[in-house]
């Protein structure tokens, strides 16, 4: 058995929810994935979870009658399995201040471009790699960052870029980004949970990581 334990939250597909399943199961980290809660109930990645053993949660924004008691609702299921990290695997939903507050610097998000780049509100799935296609930026890439309460603006943990082709397309650049993310986003959780990631602030008022050798 692994002593720490994540909670993933997602909303769609989930393959970055089995590259960590299948590092838990592979000792690649010591931590594994206790608990999967999606904000759609026909997410793909539950049915991984289920396939795996792992618990899940559907906590569907639209039973609450505010953002705030939908958030309330998951912090509640992440504490009752006592998670040490949360994951946003592809999860479409911002967090609440209060999420974010009670998880501090214990939030991991994967983004699908190279942050400050194509990132912030309405940055998601392929729009993310049809606007670096449309700007005609040569590389993008993946980046693994802490959840602060603004969107996609928490301290980077890592990133990884790859070239942009002639003949890309947001298909072909959301399959390649895709295989970089599998390594990223479980490499980070090995980082954070081997004590690696020290968040450092800047005269700038930001905040970064420092990684340990
Ligand atoms: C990934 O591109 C991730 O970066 C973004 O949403 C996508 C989720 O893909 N946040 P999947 O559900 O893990 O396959």
């Amino acid at each position: 058995m692994h002593n720490n334990r994540i909670g993933v939250l997602i909303s769609g597909g989930g393959t970055n929810l089995q590259a960590l399943i299948d590092k838990a199961e592979a000792n690649y980290f010591n931590a594994s994935v206790e608990i999967v809660i999606s904000n759609c109930k026909d997410a793909y990645g539950l049915q991984r979870a289920k396939t795996h053993g792992i618990k899940t949660e559907v906590v569907d924004k639209r039973q609450f009658e505010s953002e705030a008691e939908f958030n309330k609702a998951m912090i509640e299921i992440l504490k009752n399995n006592a998670v040490h990290l949360v994951v946003l695997a592809g999860f479409l939903s911002i967090l609440s201040r209060e999420f974010v507050n009670t998880f501090k610097n214990q939030i991991l998000n994967i983004h699908p471009a190279l942050i400050p780049s194509f990132c912030g509100k309405g940055f998601y799935g392929k729009r993310v790699h049809q606007a670096a296609l449309d700007y005609g930026v040569k590389i993008t890439g993946a980046t693994v960052h802490f959840v602060d309460a603004g969107t996609d603006t928490g301290p980077i943990v890592l990133q990884k870029a790859i070239e942009i082709d002639n003949n890309d397309d947001a298909d072909s650049l959301q399959k390649k980004v895709l295989k970089l993310e599998h390594q990223l986003l479980p490499l980070a959780v090995k980082l954070f949970f081997e004590n690696k990631l020290q968040i450092i602030e800047t005269n700038r008022k930001r905040t970064k990581v420092k990684i340990s050798e």
